[in-house]
């Protein structure tokens, strides 16, 4: 479910709230405080608000309310007086991206929409080549050309998928139906376009051995500028930290990376997702996975309130909480979805409108599975899918390169992108699914880049 839709902030009342204080921190307890700013402070919320257990601005909320328990009538009829000036007056987290606010927001309600996710396709030069020469297929423009013309021309595909992520090249390129870019090819399937803008990851230097940081900061303004004029509305920023044996500097440099990158797209119009992955490769089991993920979330958020980021304009993309690709332990789609739906609870505020995950090898069934299961109990997000692995595999392995396959590949593309879909809804049935035997594969593959 999105909590947001371009409409909530449309008027400019809707952005109040009787019980704002002035002085609230955009910092401290922020999911508290941006979801005081979306509506009527009498609106229901996610907690139970006692104001002994909450510090800050929120226990000055929790406080304010009660004192509007006993003098209702007077709060009511000041309220209408103030409300309007305070809220504006203390809030102004849209500054950097003002223009492109609704558009943000608009980006966000689509891709966001109850069933959908988004198709990832973003994988550079050289990871596109290996899975084209998996297929027996050269690693040319042409080929990858064809191949991501298949993807994007599937019809229907807009139905399950909001949004695709492409590589620069992609974004940039002439689909194979003459005189119609990609991007057209995209937008009229319903499909937006999106542009992986990371430029890669190298040696973390000051870092424990093997860590690494990613690049791309620097021209990140001039880049999102010119991605939004070629028609990218969302953005992607993948970091990894590892569970074993990481440095606190990989946590620092990996959430400082993504919340600068988070901040520039905004201001370019461009909705960031953010991807902190934590690797599967490792001997570690569930819970150190848990751990990590805790630590490199809280740091992501902490920095994301550092660099003002509008949460209700972010996508983030997680790993799934597991164990490690060496560890010889599978955790069933009950276990991996209650660790990763607890430590999601536990770390990001209810203002994040979407959390699209990542397959990171897992098999397409395996994935969906894992899907289907986190949504199978109330949260405040819209909890879906991101996948690229999880959602090609079958496809690109019944294409193998010949156009006269090209049907019954997006027929694949369809099944997978539903079953995702029904997933998102938590009504995915593996019992009627007919899935393939290549949607049982795994697909981890150690130190995988993009
Ligand atoms: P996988 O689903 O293959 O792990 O890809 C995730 C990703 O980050 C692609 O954008």
């Amino acid at each position: 479910m999105a909590l947001l839709g371009a409409g909530a902030y449309g008027a400019a009342n809707a952005f109040t709230s009787v019980a704002q204080p002035a002085a609230l921190s955009p910092i401290g307890n922020q999911g508290v405080s941006q979801q005081r700013l979306r509506g009527n402070a009498q609106e229901s919320n996610m907690w139970s608000i006692s104001g002994t257990t909450l510090s800050g601005g929120a226990a000055a909320v929790a406080a304010m309310g009660l004192a509007q328990v006993a003098s209702k009538a007077a709060t009511k009829k000041r309220a209408n007086k103030m409300s309007k000036v305070v809220a504006l007056q203390a809030y102004n987290g849209w500054e950097h991206c003002a223009e492109y606010k609704e558009e943000l927001l608009a980006t966000v309600k689509a891709i966001t929409t109850p069933g959908k996710g988004i198709l990832a396709m973003d994988e550079s030069n050289g990871t596109c080549g290996m899975r084209l020469e998996g297929i027996g297929v050269e690693n040319t423009e042409e080929n990858r050309q064809r191949w991501r013309s298949t993807l994007l021309g599937t019809k229907g595909l807009g139905d399950y998928c909001g949004g695709a992520i492409m590589f620069s090249e992609t974004l940039a390129q002439e689909s194979t139906t003459k005189g119609k870019s990609m991007v057209d090819l995209a937008k009229e399937n319903g499909i937006i376009p999106g542009i992986k803008v990371d430029t890669g990851l190298v040696p973390l230097v000051g870092g424990n051995e093997g860590e690494n940081w990613c690049r791309g900061l620097d021209d990140l303004k001039e880049r999102t500028t010119e991605f939004y004029k070629q028609g990218a509305r969302f953005a992607k920023w993948r970091t990894t930290v590892r569970v074993r044996n990481h440095s606190a500097l990989a946590v620092k440099e990996a959430a400082h990376g993504l919340a600068q990158y988070a901040a520039i797209c905004q201001s370019s119009g461009l909705v960031p997702i953010i991807e902190p992955e934590i690797l599967l490769d490792g001997e570690h089991d569930i819970d150190e996975c848990l751990e990590t993920f805790e630590e490199t979330w809280s740091a992501v958020f902490k920095a994301c309130a550092d660099y003002g980021v509008m949460l209700e304009a972010v996508l983030l993309k997680p790993s799934m909480v597991t164990n490690g690709a060496q560890s010889g332990k599978k955790a069933d789609p009950e276990t991996v979805a209650a660790y990763t739906v607890g430590a999601l609870k536990r770390v990001v505020p209810p203002a994040v409108p979407g959390i699209m995950f990542l397959s990171g090898g897992q098999s397409e069934i395996e994935a969906t599975l894992n899907l289907n299961a986190m949504n199978q109990s109330p949260n405040p997000w819209h909890i879906s899918f991101s996948y690229a692995r999880a959602l090609q595999n079958t496809t690109l392995k019944t294409w193998a390169g010949k156009d006269e396959n090209a049907v019954a590949a997006q027929a694949k593309m369809i099944q997978r992108a539903m079953a995702n879909s029904k997933a998102q809804l938590g009504k995915y049935d593996p019992a009627t699914a007919d899935e393939d035997a290549s949607a049982a594969e795994g697909m981890y593959v150690k130190d995988y880049s993009y």
